[in-house]
């Protein structure tokens, strides 16, 4: 398998990136990483396990920064170069989910405090953990991250993660914040903090100029879309090899098919995601998953279809909220897409929500940020 920095070297010399200093930092920082675990742990003497002394454990990576600088970009990089198994990748916010369900099963034994058995499972599931866009907006995970994390290094696990804030301002202004302080300390005692902070935001860049609602569905929206699509990620939509389809899964067991996704960009049809039973918990995960969704085939709805209207309200609220963005082919402007039927008159702010999205303000605006 190839270095993270032999990768990243071939991204820039193919024009995919463009150099820039902070990342080039991390990337020093990520290989180090990687040669580190690849090397395996050493091994330990006799008599240094007889003194109890601590081996020596690879640090893991905290990188944070404004958006569009490229951090999910080089998680993404180390995560695929590194050769040191098993590995997971995933959402911060979806792993807080998955931990909040085994700590329920893990109550039900009664058998004293869940904590140490979730995370000897989780540390058995994967010694690598990268998280992409770790935030901290409620008690129940700030009150239960010191000691998981805790328990998780104790256990060999590495972690990379990335973040859109130091980890000074994690948990900021949260409720009984003197709890999760320890959190933030054990971050920097046992992570290497990087920022990328520089001045270009690589994925506005890539928006620039670039229309998002396009009308009416045919052809050269189409076309429009898949230039856009190929803008984000430098891969054509009809690369199967590269673009995969992906099975989201959604809290509650169900799982959502992704027919194209790369790169935090996810294109769906109107058919697919609205015309079928769908509903919020679907919206929020493809809104916590994925910076840019590319919806085709809007159609203009009409009393027949107030159900479609309904999930549509509702995808765009989760898209809204989460500051995702939205390219689409539609067969008109919002405010002509559904004029008379059930909920019509309440359309009218959806209608509105999708004007606010093409501004040049929603479209700088983070994933995710309030
Ligand atoms: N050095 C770079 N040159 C050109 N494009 C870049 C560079 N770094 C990142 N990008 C692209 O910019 C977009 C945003 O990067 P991303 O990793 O999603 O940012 P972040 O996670 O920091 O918000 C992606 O399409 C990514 O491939
Ligand atoms: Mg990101």
């Amino acid at each position: 398998m190839t270095g993270i920095e032999g990768r990243y070297d071939e991204l820039l010399a193919a024009g995919e990136l463009r150099p820039d200093p902070d990342q080039a930092a991390a990337v020093v920082a990520l290989a180090a990483l990687q040669s580190q675990l690849e090397r395996g742990a050493p091994k330990r003497g006799f008599f240094a396990r007889l003194s109890g002394a601590r081996a020596e454990r690879p640090r893991g990576i905290y990188m944070w920064g404004g958006v569009g600088r490229g951090k999910s970009m080089l998680m993404d990089l180390a995560y695929e170069s590194i050769d040191f198994g098993p590995k997971r990748r995933i959402h911060f916010h979806e792993f807080m989910l998955d931990v909040h369900e085994r700590l329920r099963v893990e109550r039900t034994k009664e058998s004293g405090d869940p904590v140490p058995p979730v995370a000897a499972q989780l540390a058995a599931e994967a010694r690598l953990l990268c998280f992409d866009e770790m935030v901290i907006n409620n008690t129940a995970d700030a009150m239960i991250l010191s000691r998981l994390f805790s328990h998780l290094l104790d256990g060999g696990v590495t972690v990379i993660t990335t973040s859109n804030r130091p980890p000074d301002d994690l948990y900021k202004n949260g409720l009984n914040r003197e709890l999760f302080l320890p959190f933030i300390a054990l971050i920097k005692e046992r992570l290497d903090v990087i920022s990328l902070n520089g001045p270009v935001d690589y994925r506005l860049e890539r928006l620039a100029g670039l229309p998002v609602w396009h009308v009416p569905n045919g052809p050269a929206a189409t076309e429009a879309l898949r230039e856009a699509f190929f803008r984000l990620t430098d891969y054509p939509v009809e690369d199967a090899a590269n673009v995969p389809v992906l099975d989201l899964a959604i809290p509650g067991g169900r799982a959502l098919r992704v027919p194209k996704a790369l790169k935090g960009v996810a294109v769906f049809s109107f058919r697919k995601l609205c015309g079928e039973a769908r509903g919020a918990s679907d919206y929020l995960a493809i809104a916590r998953n994925f910076h840019t969704v590319i919806l085709v085939g809007i159609p203009i709805l009409g009393p027949e279809n107030r159900n479609e209207a309904a999930r549509f309200v509702t995808l765009i609220d989760a898209l809204y909220e989460h500051k995702v963005k939205l390219l689409a082919a539609a067969d008109a402007q919002p405010d002509d897409l559904y004029v008379s039927g059930d909920g019509a008159f309440e359309f009218e702010r959806t209608a509105s929500r999708l004007m606010e999205m093409q501004s040049a303000d929603y479209l700088a605006a983070g994933h995710g940020e309030d």
